[in-house]
């Protein structure tokens, strides 16, 4: 039977951007955008790439500040990290706020602070703004809880996937618990503690064992 992990909720608005954190020697930074045509970076699956694509030129989207933090050494591609405006799958989200959604750094790569530093590129673009990014993740990859709480993000909530039949891309997340979902008498102390280690592993071996640690590029948190 299909379980349901939760989701937490964390977000960050930006004031003042903080320092770009230094990429290791012989890795290159560059943020791609969809341009008239051109709606997914090349190379990248259609899903959920093409959707996303799609929904920046059809004006899903509330705002046109869909792009994607990507980081390459030798020309490959070893991370990701993607920016997604407000749309109905994010009820939670206000209008100008974003999401940093499907990151994913190469199995190889794991642990070197890529992560972080794509993350604090995104700050820095954002730079006093005052607008507010989320970050959402299942609550059992605690790699990824770990890089959101480095990079700054505050414990907001704990949600859930609603499932819209047979359509699992269109499915909303909805926070439950904490201070915009219904009151709980477990917030703010219980449903969210300090993410346990992550075993190391060497290799494209590396991950997290179950769900979206594995070496394969996820689609992303949702
Ligand atoms: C989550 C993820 C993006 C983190 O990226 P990263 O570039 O390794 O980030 P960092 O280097 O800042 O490391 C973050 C944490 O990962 C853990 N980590 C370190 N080395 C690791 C390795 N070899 N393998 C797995 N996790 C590792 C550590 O907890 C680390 O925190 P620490 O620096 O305080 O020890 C990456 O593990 C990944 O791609 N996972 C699979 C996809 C995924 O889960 N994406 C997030 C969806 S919300």
């Amino acid at each position: 039977m299909k379980t349901h992990i939760p989701f937490l909720f964390f977000r960050k608005t930006i004031t003042l951007g903080p320092e770009q954190a230094p990429l290791p020697p012989g890795y290159t930074l560059s943020f791609w955008r969809p341009g008239r045509f051109r709606i997914r970076p090349e190379g990248f699956p259609a899903m959920p790439f093409l959707v996303w694509g799609w929904c920046h030129a059809l004006g899903v989207f509330a705002t046109r500040d869909y792009g994607i933090m990507l980081i390459f050494r030798r020309g490959r591609l070893v991370h990701r990290t993607c920016l997604l405006p407000a749309h109905f799958r994010f009820p939670f989200m206000g209008p100008g706020d974003l999401q940093a959604a499907g990151i994913w750094t190469h199995p190889d790569h794991r642990g070197t602070g890529l992560g972080l530093v794509a993350l604090r590129a995104v700050f820095h673009q954002l730079h006093g703004s005052g607008r507010t990014v989320w970050y959402m993740v299942r609550e059992d990859n605690n790699a990824s809880i770990r890089l959101a709480e480095k990079a700054g993000f505050q414990p907001w909530g704990r949600g859930r996937k609603l499932a819209s039949p047979g359509l699992g891309m269109l499915g909303a997340f909805h926070i439950t618990e904490g201070p915009s979902g219904r009151p709980s008498a477990i917030w703010p102390g219980s449903w969210y503690a300090c993410s346990a280690p992550v075993p190391k592993a060497s290799g494209s071996a590396a991950g997290l064992g179950a769900g979206p640690g594995r070496g394969r590029p996820p689609s992303g948190c949702g």
